[in-house]
């Protein structure tokens, strides 16, 4: 692993605004977030790059995104993926308003296609958590602002990109690291598989035979491994899956939605499980990592959540970053920052 000395940040004396991969990255002005195979490799980095400096400087980015107005539509329960991304746009002078779709889906009062050609005429960006992936899909298809996945059966984008920014950070660099992904393989794990494999991470998931991500993913990914330099692998030997790993990565067992398959899982996730044991036989450097919210004691044990290797709760920090450098972008937002400005007066 690389040392945290060359943390793929612009350099201090260059705005932000300057930077190569930050410019190139403004292309994503007015495009919509469903997939991380919506981003290019270049474009993962930037939005990352310009995650550690809206962190470093938040004051920087005040008045980046005033009076712009944001809506979340959730048909699923949230902590950090509602608070990250309300606090994130207030942060920046923007607006959230949250409407709360648990007990009426999306598409069920009235067509998505409707609700899409309604909202863009009241708000700048539409931020959506849902069960069917194509519900996302469709509101993007329909909507002239841009749409952001903020989780769907399919996929979970904006922790992602949280998960590796914080690997970034921990480790300097990721390129070449090794990440093993153990559990199911869900929409979490999606997002991760894609993430990695753009950022050059040797990408192994161990999955129980029957819970294996998605082939369309695993394919894509594997795509992505190879124009990166790196590898991703599928195994169902959770044990042979952390060998030498720098991450250890799990989630829940059942997902929101999957409930009713609550009693049948449990057996078959339970030699999955990370434990004290399992982390024992990852690189002695090693990290563990969880998107939460966590079952005890089920998918991880309380002595690894807790424990020294545990950066759960930097995870959940950094959505709110890495969510304001998404939200920057899509929303054009870096023309209105302080130094931006300034260098327009002295022009
Ligand atoms: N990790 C995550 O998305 O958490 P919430 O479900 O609380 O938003
Ligand atoms: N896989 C989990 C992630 C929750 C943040 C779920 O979809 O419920």
């Amino acid at each position: 692993m690389a040392s945290k000395a060359i943390i793929d940040r612009p350099a201090p004396d260059v705005p932000v605004q300057k930077d190569p991969d930050i410019l190139a990255a403004a292309r994503l002005a007015g495009e919509d977030l469903c997939s991380i195979a919506d981003l290019s490799s270049a474009e993962v980095r930037a939005i990352l790059k310009l995650g550690h400096d809206v962190k470093r400087n938040p004051r920087e980015y005040r008045h980046a995104l005033d009076a712009r107005q944001m809506v979340l539509m959730f048909e699923k329960a949230s902590l950090r993926t509602r608070l990250s991304f309300e606090t994130g746009i207030n942060t920046m002078g923007g607006n959230a308003i949250f409407v709360d779709h648990t007990s009426s889906p999306l598409g069920e009062r009235e067509s998505i296609a409707d609700v899409a050609r309604n909202v863009e005429r009241w708000v700048d960006v539409i931020v959506l958590r849902t069960y069917a992936h194509d519900t996302i899909t469709e509101m993007a298809a329909n909507s002239r602002v841009p749409v952001i996945n903020a989780l769907s059966d399919f996929e979970h984008p904006c922790q992602a990109l949280a998960d590796f920014m914080t690997l970034q950070e921990h480790f300097g660099a990721v390129t070449g690291m090794n990440f093993t992904y153990v559990g199911d393989g869900n929409n979490v794990c999606h997002s991760l598989m894609l993430t990695g494999a753009q950022l050059g991470a040797n990408v192994t998931v161990a999955t129980p035979r029957g819970y294996s991500p998605d082939i369309e993913i695993v394919t894509l990914a594997r795509e992505m491994a190879q124009a990166n330099g790196c590898e991703v692998r599928l195994l169902q030997d959770p044990q042979a899956a952390v060998e030498n790993a720098d991450a250890v990565y799990t989630d829940v067992c059942v997902s929101m939605g999957f409930e009713h398959e609550s009693t049948k899982r449990a057996p078959i996730f339970r030699p999955f499980q990370v434990n004290e044991a399992l982390m024992q036989k990852a690189a002695s450097h090693a990290v563990f990592m969880h998107c939460l919210p966590a079952r005890r004691n089920a998918e991880v044990t309380d002595a690894v959540l807790d424990g020294p290797q545990s950066i759960v709760f930097d995870q959940a920090e950094n959505r709110m970053h890495a969510q304001k450098a998404l939200l920057l972008l899509l929303l054009g937002g870096l023309a209105n920052t302080a130094s931006f400005k300034n260098e327009r007066e002295l022009a």
